[in-house]
């Protein structure tokens, strides 16, 4: 589920080593279902050519503003009357200095002027060196640019083209695609703190033995994605799991459910939603061993005991704030049957307003899924989908109960 299907986006490109991302964010934009009307400068025909572009998006590349094809000759103003949003990618410093000054001696320039200001955003995802992207010219005209309702994404840092080390790069297209994707996300959950735990936790029996299961994470880290997505400020801690961190996501790493508790407690107060979905190990070895522990020859079994782990839910759910109401709580509840009749007991044992019941057998490890969402009142089925759909719709479903 896309918020970015069934949008029209002018994609345009000026002078920067960093177009051929261009071209991988036009095809993943083509594949998120928008149509893409790409516009070059002249610069940009430098690094990149029209026809490559034209392949990927589908559309003859417009790069001149004398372009004869318009019949009215006015492809500045027909083409930023048709766009859901323009994205400049790569944007250089010299384009964001033009944009600046309002000037508009080229297509792309002229067309960002003529844009109607209230319904067609300027989205822009700067490029250059890092010595450039420092200078206080840049500075002053990223500041401005953004008074000017000029969206202006981050950079990355790391290598650069030019041998040089540091910020300034354009962001990966998967990165400027989920920095489009919330941008268009309804913020539903603006001005909310979402703390979400995820993954198992794994508890040491010797330096390299543990115990653990078999939770991927993914739901959790879905559930982080789509309230970042949402305008939320994201907290996630992540048992041993390996899944990238979602984009704006603060993400703090875990090894045991006594670890996890912690960092819980660490950010708790600063949220105002928690979301359990971590599948949290019940028991931990009673000791853990300082060394390996070697077999003796004997073909005797270490006689291993274990104890209850803190129940990091039930603890944060009685919690003052979480009984004021300051603090909305979720748990998930991962069961092998009779979903229904343990995710109910579940939820009053818990002591949450809401519970996500799911088989656990049948999602761990796995893209999709289906949920039950448990409260006072009854349940509500989550038919079966993606694990990112499933989040956005939970996350709805927290959003009207937070009003
Ligand atoms: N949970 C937790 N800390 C624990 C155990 C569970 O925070 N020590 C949370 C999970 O993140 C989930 C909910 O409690 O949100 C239910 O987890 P689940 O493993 O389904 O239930 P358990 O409490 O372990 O109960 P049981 O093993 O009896 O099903």
């Amino acid at each position: 589920m896309s918020t970015l299907a069934g949008k029209h986006i002018v994609l345009g490109l000026s002078g920067g080593i960093a177009a051929f991302k261009s071209a991988e964010l036009c095809r993943a934009l083509v594949k998120a279902g928008v149509t893409v009307q790409v516009v070059m400068t002249e610069a940009a025909e430098h690094f990149m050519t029209a026809v490559t572009m034209q392949a990927l998006s589908g559309r003859p590349v417009y790069t001149s503003q004398w372009d004869t094809r318009e019949a009215n000759n006015m492809a500045h103003i027909n083409l930023s009357r048709e766009a859901d949003a323009i994205v400049v990618a790569p944007a250089s410093a010299d384009f964001m200095a033009k944009l600046l000054h309002g000037r508009a001696d080229d297509l792309l320039s002229l067309m960002c002027l003529a844009r109607p200001l209230d319904q067609v955003p300027l989205i822009v995802a700067p490029a250059m060196n890092r010595e450039m992207w420092a200078n206080p010219a840049t500075r002053r005209n990223v500041a401005q640019l953004k008074l000017d309702r000029v969206h202006v994404l981050d950079v990355g840092q790391g290598d650069q083209a030019c041998g040089e080390t540091g910020d300034g790069r354009m962001l990966e297209a998967e990165d400027i695609l989920e920095d489009l994707e919330a941008f268009f996300a309804p913020k539903i959950l603006a001005g909310q703190h979402v703390l979400v735990t995820a993954g198992p936790t794994y508890e040491a029996i010797d330096p390299v033995r543990g115990i653990t299961n078999l939770s991927s994470g993914k739901m959790g880290f879905a559930i982080a994605r789509a309230a970042r997505r949402a305008g939320a400020e994201v907290s996630l801690v992540a048992g041993p799991v390996h899944l990238p961190t979602p984009r704006g996501v603060q993400r703090i790493n875990v090894q045991s459910a006594r670890d996890m508790l912690d960092a819980v407690q660490a950010q708790v107060s600063q949220a105002s939603v928690f979301v359990a979905t971590a599948a949290v190990a019940d028991w931990r070895p009673d000791a853990q061993a300082d060394q390996k522990i070697k077999k003796d020859g004997s073909g005797q079994t270490p006689a291993l005991k274990f104890v209850e782990n803190p129940d990091i839910l039930a603890t944060v759910a009685q919690s003052a704030r979480a009984q004021s109401g300051a603090l909305f709580c979720v748990g998930f509840a991962a069961e092998s049957h009779d979903l229904l009749v343990h995710a109910m007991a579940k939820r009053i044992r818990k002591n949450v307003p809401l519970l996500v019941g799911n088989i656990g057998p049948a999602t761990f490890g796995q893209d999709d899924n289906a949920l039950l969402l448990i409260d006072a009142a009854g349940a509500r089925e989550l038919p079966h989908a993606s694990k990112l759909v499933l989040a956005q719709q939970l996350v709805a479903d927290i959003a009207a109960r937070l009003k």
